[in-house]
């Protein structure tokens, strides 16, 4: 696409997403405009594996924007990045067509992973501000990220994710009760964690009533009270099922 083209689209591109624009020519001073137009030029020059040129046209964009674009990263057309600032995308990210991305956005690695290591992101995905979206995996066309949300696993199409680890929240148009969330298979150790304290608290509460019982029996017969010992046992058992 050539410059006049790109500058057309970038132009079409904001008035469609920023309310806050009053005249075409303040899509100049957009650092959305800026970075991706040093984008483009940086990712042809990836391509040809001048790696280094492409890395000091990026890290100067860097500089001037707030938003650092990794020159190996795969962009479709239209993508917006709102304010900008403290916008991270990997090398190995993919977005499709018409993504926003907000201030504070990350599309990062876990650290973790080899060769892909960064998301991908269909067309028409919003992720909003603050969010971090980390690890190989793709977030559906259409699908939100809410504010501050930290994205560990795929997320299906025309989908909203909100919280930390991210959760489905909505589906499509309809509403996902808090009580469906195991069906995305999200992580959620805080939940999980506390799964655990409350069976480990029942089993705790059943042996103590098997104790206090016992106790009682030994008061009053003044020996060994029959079948208290099993008692507990069967309370050590059945701890996971009464909760
Ligand atoms: C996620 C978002 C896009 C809304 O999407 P939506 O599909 O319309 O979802 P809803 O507003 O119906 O919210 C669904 C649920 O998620 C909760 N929720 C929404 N955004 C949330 C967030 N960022 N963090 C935590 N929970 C959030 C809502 O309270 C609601 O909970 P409930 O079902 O218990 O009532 C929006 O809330 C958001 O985060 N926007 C931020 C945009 C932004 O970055 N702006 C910066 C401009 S500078």
């Amino acid at each position: 696409m050539g410059i006049i083209s790109y500058i057309r689209e970038e132009i079409q591109v904001i008035r469609e997403r920023d309310p806050a624009i009053k005249s075409n020519l303040e899509v100049f001073l957009y650092p959305s405009f800026k970075v991706i137009l040093r984008y483009r030029l940086a990712h042809k020059l990836y391509l040809k594996k001048h790696y280094f040129l492409a890395r000091w046209i990026s890290q100067r964009a860097a500089r001037k924007t707030g938003i650092e674009i990794h020159p190996g990263a795969t962009i479709g057309r239209g993508l917006f990045i709102d304010h900008g600032s403290g916008v991270i995308i990997g090398e190995t990210t993919v977005i499709g067509d018409n993504v926003t991305l907000y201030q504070g956005v990350t599309l990062g690695g876990t650290g973790k992973e080899k060769g892909k290591r960064h998301p991908t992101l269909k067309d028409n995905v919003m992720v909003s501000a603050g969010a971090k979206i980390l690890g190989s995996f793709t977030i559906g066309e259409n699908s939100k990220i809410g504010a501050g949300s930290v994205v560990l696993e795929e997320v299906p199409p025309n989908c909203t994710v909100v919280g930390v680890p991210g959760r489905i929240v909505r589906m499509g148009s309809k509403k996902v009760p808090r009580t469906d969330m195991d069906q995305v298979h999200l992580p959620d150790p805080v939940l999980n964690d506390i799964r655990n304290l409350q069976e480990e608290n029942q089993r705790l509460h059943n042996e103590l009533k098997h104790m206090i019982k016992y106790m009682k029996c030994f008061e009053k017969e003044g020996y060994e009270c029959p079948g208290a010992e099993e008692g507990a046992g069967k309370a050590e058992e059945s701890g996971g099922e009464q909760r």
